[in-house]
């Protein structure tokens, strides 16, 4: 069910969950000064409790009261990139921000969304935590549609059209000296070069083993049912479709779908999700993906999330 911005903000200053645009990915919202509401989202998407929610704000006067401390650089950050697609883990004032949100950790995530709509709500409401909108462990909704197909549709849901950049924020957090990327996302690993001086380090799946900073990164992501076989092309034939590039030639036999030109990774990015419930509703079971491109930039990500998504059951 269709929403306006100002049922949307009733509605959660009642105590009630929606879902609201943002530039990344369809956010399940709700205020962060509600605890039923915060666990009836872990119930909605069935999410593991040990996988904590970011804490969406509309200006830093909303934030500075909920942090314990500010790392280094983070105003200088928060300058370059909000609003925007950065979420920055930081410390928190355990008092104020309910336990089930930080999955029981002494931090938060805390991100400053870019569209309008959101923050149009964000501005009336104060800080609200928002989970992308799917199913724990699906693809991420990138359109209302998105959303309905996952909680029905009846669930009342602000429509922002489709999302501009069609990947999860970045998570960056403050691992003395330096911030790491805790996942990839909107924002590539060069952005942050010329506001720290270095390019973060990226944590990947190994170093997460060894060292988990929050527990909820080990799980499933991103999934459609179908199963996906990502790049060997000696396996291209085993496939009901092959999602591939613009400017590529696949064997005229099979379905084919673009998720965009390789000469634009944010077409791509955009595509990504909306592809990948495409092959549910169609019953895909198996899907060839084209994984011969760069690896740099959000290609990273797109390349991450792909891999996640094709991870076996
Ligand atoms: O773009 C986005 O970030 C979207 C939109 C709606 O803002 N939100 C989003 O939320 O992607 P979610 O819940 O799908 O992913 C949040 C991620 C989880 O992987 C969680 O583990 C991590 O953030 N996270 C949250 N709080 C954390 C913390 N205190 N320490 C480490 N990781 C944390
Ligand atoms: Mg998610």
């Amino acid at each position: 069910m269709r929403i306006s911005v100002q049922e949307a903000i009733d509605n959660l200053q009642k105590g009630q969950v929606i879902a609201i645009p943002t530039e990344t990915v369809y956010g399940l919202a709700a205020s962060l000064a509600c605890p039923d509401a915060i666990k009836q989202i872990f119930a909605l998407k069935n999410r593991p409790p040990a996988n904590p929610l970011i804490i969406h704000v509309s200006d830093l006067s909303q934030l500075i009261p909920l942090a314990a401390n500010f790392p280094p650089h983070f105003h200088a950050l928060a300058q370059a990139f909000w609003p925007g697609p950065l979420t920055m883990i930081l410390p928190i004032q355990p008092d104020r921000v309910d336990s089930h949100v930080r999955a029981g950790l002494e931090t938060a995530g805390f991100r400053m969304p870019h569209h309008p709509l959101a923050l149009k709500v964000l501005e009336a409401t104060g800080p609200l935590v928002m989970p992308s909108a799917n199913l724990s462990g699906r693809p991420s909704a990138t359109e209302p549609a998105h959303v309905e197909a996952d909680f029905g549709i009846t669930f009342p849901v602000l429509d922002g059209g489709s999302c501009s950049k069609g990947l999860e924020s970045t998570i960056l957090y403050f691992r003395s000296p330096e911030w790491i990327i805790l996942r990839l996302g909107a924002l590539g690993p060069e952005a942050f070069q010329s506001v720290l001086g270095y390019q973060p380090l990226i944590q990947t799946k190994e170093t997460l083993q060894s060292q988990p900073l929050c527990p909820g990164q080990l799980f499933r992501h991103y999934a459609p049912k179908a199963k996906l076989l990502l790049g060997d092309s000696s396996r291209m034939s085993q496939a009901d479709c092959i999602l591939g590039f613009s400017e590529r030639q696949y064997p005229a036999s099979q379905k084919q779908w673009m998720m965009g030109s390789l000469a634009c990774p944010e077409e791509v990015a955009k595509n990504l999700y909306r592809l990948l419930r495409q092959l549910d509703q169609e019953h895909i079971q198996v899907a060839w993906i084209d994984m011969d491109f760069p690896k740099q930039g959000i290609w990273l990500t797109i390349a991450e999330r792909l891999q996640r998504a094709g991870e076996p059951r």
